[in-house]
Parts: C-alpha cells; sequence; structure tokens
C-alpha cells in the first residue's frame, strides 16, 4: 500500500513536469545519448524504453527498430510522447515493476534514468528478465551513490531530514545484476558535473524534471525559509571561483544480456 503510494507520488511529479521536462532534461540527454553505441544493429527487433518519458529517445528508437514500445507510470508523459513523437511507438501506461508482457517476448530494454526510482530493484530485474527473450539485451543507465552528493551535504548541516533520494553503489548494482543472473557485458562509470547559477536554479531544474520526490521523507511540506537559506549558505562552500554552483551526477551505464536457460 506504501509502494503503491510512493508510485503514485513518482507519477504525479513525473507527470506535472511532462511540458517543462524536454528543457531541463540536460543530463538525461547526455546519458540516453551515451548508451545509443550499445543498440543492436538489426532492424526487425522489439524494443522497449522502458520509463520513456516524454519519449525523446522512443523517436530514436523507432527509426532503427520495427516495433517500439514506450512505457511509462505517468499518463501525463505518454500524452506529451502520444502528441510529439513518432505515431508508431506504443505507448503503454504500466508500472515497470509488473510489466504487461508475456515471457521471452522482447529482444531489447532500453532504459535511460529510470530504475532508480524503482524499488525493490531486484523486483524490477526480475521482470525485466523475465520479458526479455533468452539473449535479449538491456541496456540502462542509472545514477549511483556520490550523485548530487553537494545537496545532500548542505543539507546535512541544517537537519537530519532525507531531502535527496538514496542511490546504490555500483558493486550493490552489480550484486542485484547477479543475483537474477544477467551478465554484465559492458559497464562504465563516469561523474558527471552540472553548472548552475545559483542553488535555486538547481532546485528549478529538479524540479522541472519531476525528480523532487524523496520517496522516504517523513516530513511533509517545502523546508522553511530559514532552513533553506542555511541550505544555500553551506552550498556556497562548493561555489567556484567563477560564481557558478556545481552539481555531481554519478552516471552508471551498462548493457547486460539475459542468459540462455
Ligand atoms: C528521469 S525520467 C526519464 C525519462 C526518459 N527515459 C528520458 O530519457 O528522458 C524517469 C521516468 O521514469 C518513469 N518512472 C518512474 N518510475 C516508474 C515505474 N515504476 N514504472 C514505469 N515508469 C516509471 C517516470 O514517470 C519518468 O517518466
Amino acid at each position: 500500500m506504501v509502494l503503491k503510494h510512493q508510485q503514485q507520488k513518482i507519477a504525479q511529479n513525473f507527470g506535472s513536469a511532462s511540458s517543462s521536462y524536454d528543457v531541463s532534461a540536460r543530463l538525461q540527454r547526455f546519458s540516453g545519448k551515451h548508451l545509443l553505441p550499445w543498440l543492436p544493429n538489426r532492424h526487425d527487433l522489439t524494443v522497449l524504453d522502458l520509463g520513456c518519458g516524454t519519449g525523446f529517445f522512443s523517436d530514436v528508437l523507432a527509426k532503427r527498430y520495427k516495433q517500439v514500445i514506450g512505457l511509462d507510470l505517468s499518463k501525463d508523459m505518454l500524452s506529451y510522447t502520444k502528441e510529439n513523437r513518432d505515431q508508431h511507438i506504443n505507448l503503454v501506461n504500466a508500472n515497470a515493476m509488473s510489466l504487461p508482457f508475456q515471457d521471452n517476448s522482447l529482444d531489447v530494454i532500453y532504459s535511460n534514468l529510470v530504475i532508480q526510482w524503482c524499488q525493490p530493484l531486484t523486483t524490477l530485474l526480475a521482470e525485466i528478465n523475465r520479458v526479455l527473450k533468452p539473449g535479449g539485451i538491456f541496456i540502462v543507465s542509472t545514477l549511483t551513490d556520490g550523485t548530487l552528493f553537494e545537496l545532500k551535504s548542505s543539507w546535512a548541516q541544517v537537519d537530519d531530514e532525507k531531502h535527496v533520494i538514496d542511490f546504490k553503489s555500483a558493486e550493490e548494482l552489480a550484486t542485484d545484476f547477479e543475483s537474477v543472473e544477467m551478465e554484465v557485458l559492458d559497464a562504465k562509470q563516469q561523474d558527471i558535473s552540472l553548472e548552475y547559477e545559483s542553488v535555486l536554479h538547481l532546485a528549478h531544474e529538479l524540479k522541472g524534471l519531476g525528480a523532487n520526490h524523496v520517496p522516504d521523507k517523513e516530513k511533509k511540506g517545502l523546508a522553511g525559509k530559514d532552513k533553506w537559506r542555511k541550505m544555500t549558505q553551506a552550498y556556497s562552500d562548493f561555489q567556484e571561483p567563477s560564481g557558478i554552483y556545481p552539481a555531481t551526477y554519478a552516471l552508471y551505464s551498462a548493457m547486460l544480456v539475459k542468459l540462455n536457460f
């Protein structure tokens, strides 16, 4: 029940960001493009864009593959995709934790910056493994611990509430992949530092992306003005001589294969 509520909140936040998402999605564009060289070269494949959002990459996939499915928890994201992207993309409103597809039915699952919202991750991976054909490929990017450490540590100087979602380490991800018997064929890790004019700019970008929901946050409502001021003061320790505020994103991307059994 609690989990269902969390997923409704995630869908709501992303849904209300559907029209602002594309202009805020600097990191998402970078990481999604970064996955493309791993895509197989054959055309006659069925490919799922898992957590397709505004469908930017579903569109890219639709130019390469015979059948592309864009799946998302948020109906508003899918409406945006329907209006703005290739008309041949099959859109499915569903939860990635319970995929409405038959066993062994998909050739490729592509997923850009989505799985960090899906808990427990092993449940999602078991679903992915179930619907992929043996030998099917899972191409994924996600964020790992260290992401937004500047924001996290600045908030830690103000209170002990959770203001940033928990990200797994690359080692924890590897253990989860192993537990569902998927083999990592290739993986990359890199820290991306994005520049912001102010801490408010960072907060607006996270909101514009719909990525401002913190699943386990205990207290509701906005942080008070005083807390916000203290946090931004603490964040100024990271301010660079040029005046910009950096924020780090620890990007992990991988290509996995479902083993033949
Ligand atoms: C950061 S956006 C990424 C969107 C897109 N992949 C891109 O590259 O721009 C995350 C997306 O995942 C979706 N999402 C989050 N949890 C989900 C779940 N359990 N099932 C399906 N979609 C989910 C959100 O609604 C949102 O559209």
